[in-house]
């Protein structure tokens, strides 16, 4: 879906026959820069220019053309000189694009001085992130937090906008002069400032519903896993074959904006939540971490991760890496991670070992066609298990309530019925340890936990 803000942005959208400026169904067409910056690997300059690629497909772009730029020294008015600039942008041209995306964060002067030198627009690979994040948000709070980081980032570059918007109506009197526009630009960016106010304060309002809700599940003794990865590794696949969750699933990258928790039943009858969260991706801007700071809370409380694989994109491990920088970014503890090579029925058999060397703790599975799920449901059970020590009880008959909340809440080992009540034998969660206590059959041994 494409804002109006970044219709605006693409002059080569609108024409004269087209006087309501809506958009044309022709897709923008776009030139990537990519950057080799000093001490770089060629190959992940290489890998992410291929990733801003997807990401801007997934926006509804169609790519003319690309080139890595060396980015020796950075120039304040232009990260690259000004020379290269006028190179690239004229290749750009000659390529027919409308649009330059720039992998590079651009400072809204740098970004208004490239479009001074061509008739394009440039964007970089921020905005192009928040553009697919506002067409993907779905919750009110998601659908929130992007408006914020996007009037963020809009604030500084208003300037500019006016700039694009006085060159495109100029010729046909549009907008009239200069002082117009400058009085129209003070007047957008009281506007703006207000909405930004109004915003915070209705995230605040939504938010502290949200924690009310979650605090409710947080008082139930069920562990959580959250499902972290790449985006489009097949989280929401994983989580729809696990749970049968009417998650959305698509093929296009960050399907997946809000935090999706489902419960799960494991063989031996005990429940536990699934988090889906929002996909990883490199350089994920600032304005996004914290924007999204809510949804990766899931990951921050969860009990041990999940982390999905893609294990047929031949960036896996950068992947893996990504994820877990960002949530050490975040400040995701370390906790236990049950790892996934999805996608497994994609992947060369003359590749399957290799992988499995590389990951000899991952479960190779598809999320698509079932293979491997059953053995992977076997290995979340045992880590599970190793969450949560052993506790033998021995509960009387008149206490069917204790007995049905531990059957509910712990992992059971064994059950019986016997004269004096039934003696259990169960995994309990270390936050509901000594719930039960006074039905403990015999103490504790030294060491279980
Ligand atoms: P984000 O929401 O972007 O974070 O993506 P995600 O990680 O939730 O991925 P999703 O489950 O939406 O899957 C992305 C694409 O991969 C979809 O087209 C899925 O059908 C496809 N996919 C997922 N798992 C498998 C698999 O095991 N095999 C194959 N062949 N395709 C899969």
């Amino acid at each position: 879906m494409q804002s109006h803000r970044v219709a605006l942005l693409y002059p080569g959208m609108y024409s004269a026959e087209n006087p309501d400026k809506s958009l044309t169904p022709v897709p923008p067409k776009a030139y990537l820069v990519g950057f080799l910056h000093p001490g770089e690997n060629p190959e992940e300059s290489l890998s992410l220019l291929t990733e801003l690629g997807e990401l801007v497909s997934t926006q509804g772009l169609h790519v003319v053309g690309s080139q890595i730029a060396r980015l020796r020294r950075i120039e304040p008015g232009t990260l690259l000189g000004s020379g290269k600039v006028k190179e690239i942008l004229d290749e750009a041209q000659g390529l027919g694009a409308d649009v330059v995306v720039v992998d590079d964060p651009l400072t809204p002067s740098q970004q208004r001085n490239w479009e001074k030198l061509s008739s394009l627009a440039v964007i970089d690979r921020q905005e192009v992130i928040l553009d697919i994040f506002a067409g993907r948000a779905r919750t009110k709070e998601a659908v929130l937090q992007v408006q914020l980081a996007q009037m963020n980032y809009e604030l500084p570059r208003l300037v500019r906008k006016w700039k694009h918007l006085n060159r495109q109506r100029g010729a046909s009197g549009g907008l009239g002069g200069r002082a117009q526009g400058e009085q129209q630009l003070e007047l957008d960016s009281r506007r703006v400032r207000l909405r930004i106010q109004m915003l915070q304060e209705e995230l605040a309002i939504v938010r502290r519903q949200r924690d009310v809700q979650r605090q409710r599940r947080l008082d139930k003794p069920v562990p959580v896993a959250a499902i972290v990865g790449y985006t489009n590794a097949g989280k929401s696949s994983m989580l729809r074959r696990l749970t049968r969750a009417d998650v959305l699933v698509e093929d296009k990258l960050f399907a997946t904006l809000d935090p999706t928790v489902r419960r799960f039943e494991l063989p031996g009858g005990q429940e536990i939540l699934l988090a889906d969260t929002v996909g990883f991706v490199r350089k994920l801007p600032h304005l996004l971490v914290d924007a999204f700071k809510s949804t990766l809370e899931e990951t921050k409380l969860s009990d041990y991760l999940i982390e999905i694989l893609d294990a047929c994109d031949p960036a896996i491990e950068e992947h893996h890496d990504t994820t877990m920088n960002v949530l050490e970014e975040i400040g995701v503890g370390p906790k236990p991670v049950l790892m996934v090579l999805n996608k497994w029925d994609l992947v060369p058999v003359e590749e399957r070992a290799r992988l499995l060397g590389r990951y000899p703790d991952a479960v190779p599975l598809s999320a698509l066609t079932g293979e491997g799920v059953d053995v992977f449901v076997q290995r979340l059970a045992g880590l599970v298990k190793a969450l949560m020590p052993e506790r033998r009880y021995l509960v009387p008959h008149s206490e069917m309530r204790a007995l049905s909340q531990i059957r509910t809440y712990c992992f059971i080992e064994s059950e019986e019925f016997q004269d004096d009540g039934v003696h259990i034998v169960a995994r309990v969660p270390l936050n509901h340890l000594s719930r039960w206590d006074e039905y403990l059959s015999f103490p504790v041994r030294p060491g279980a936990l």
